[in-house]
């Protein structure tokens, strides 16, 4: 398709193509190469309408080493202050002749109501608490790269579920490629219906950290919890941080993740974080810009109809 908006109900034989490019560009990246000529004359606008450290920085060095002119929106210094609308920001955008605008909104569905009104190819760079479709393919590529395999996993992901966009693309696509996806966390952060995307639910660490393949931290997003029901940072990590005895539970050298950004001592310790064999943390940002070279490459060519520039 022209748009990358979620990974709900993608089949794998639509998930393996990215990872597969992804896996090129990560050659290219450590040779320190570049394809200039891929993305030549075209336009990515990364427009974020929430802050972002790993995401937009490696979006705009995915357009830059395909040769594509990137131009960064900075929303909190636009005209959205003066009270233009999305729609009439992406309608501007439109105008100017983008063809790629990377989109990331504090809503979920913004970047689906985008694409029905721009001629760019939309991707979502996170949308609420619904789906950041790029996070979960740089995990999917992380993980195959170390174990080789995604069919037949076990990951447990833990924590602040039910704020997680994160979390959602990956229960899509791990599903889908046939890992078994533990939800870990308590009731409060754990939505009920979580179930019915074929995952199992389990509120004691230990039990679902036990004999796990790959252990998916993440943050605790206080930013989107109000008041009485944020809680203590002590009490949280207390039951639900990841250190080394709970991560003892685990399989011998199973996979520590984190999308990052982290709460170090809220939802994992220092010592997994950076455990020199066991933390993939940095594997996963590297893994970042070469997936989102793969996703800028394919929709680019699918915006082209298949002509390359
Ligand atoms: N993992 C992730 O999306 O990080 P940023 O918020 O820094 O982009």
């Amino acid at each position: 398709g022209r748009h990358l908006l979620g990974l709900q109900g993608m089949h794998p034989t639509r998930i393996e193509p990215f990872l597969d490019l992804a896996e090129s560009y990560v050659l290219l990246n450590r040779s320190r190469k570049t394809q200039r000529d891929r993305l030549r004359g075209l336009t990515l606008i990364n427009l974020f309408f929430e802050d972002s450290t790993r995401t937009r920085t490696s979006f705009e060095l995915a357009g830059k080493r395909l040769g594509a002119d990137v131009i960064n929106m900075s929303v909190s210094t636009s005209s959205v202050n003066k009270g233009e609308t999305l729609l009439d920001t992406a309608a501007t955008l439109n105008a100017m002749r983008t063809d790629l605008l990377v989109v990331r909104h504090g809503q979920s569905g913004a970047p689906a109501l985008l694409a029905q009104k721009v001629d760019a190819g939309v991707i979502n760079a996170g949308d609420g608490t619904h789906e950041h479709p790029t996070q979960a393919l740089l995990d999917a590529l992380t993980i195959r790269r170390r174990c080789g395999r995604l069919q037949g996993l076990t990951v447990a992901i833990c924590g602040d579920v039910a704020h997680s966009r994160v979390a959602r693309s990956n229960i899509h696509l791990l599903t889908a490629m046939g890992s078994q996806v533990r939800v870990v966390g308590p009731p409060t952060l754990v939505p009920a219906a979580i179930d019915q995307l074929g995952v199992s639910v389990h509120h004691d660490m230990d039990e679902g950290l036990d004999g796990a393949d790959v252990v998916m931290m993440l943050r605790l997003q206080r930013e989107r919890m109000s008041g009485g029901l944020v809680p203590s940072a002590r009490e949280y990590f207390r039951f639900f941080g990841l250190d080394a005895a709970r991560l003892g539970r685990a399989k011998p050298g199973a996979l520590v993740m984190h999308p990052g950004p982290m709460n170090r001592g809220v939802e994992i310790d220092s010592a997994v974080a950076d455990h020199p064999e066991q933390s993939v943390i940095q594997e996963q940002v590297e893994m970042g810009v070469a997936v989102r070279m793969a996703v800028l490459d394919m929709l680019a060519r699918a915006q082209t109809g298949g002509r390359p520039g």
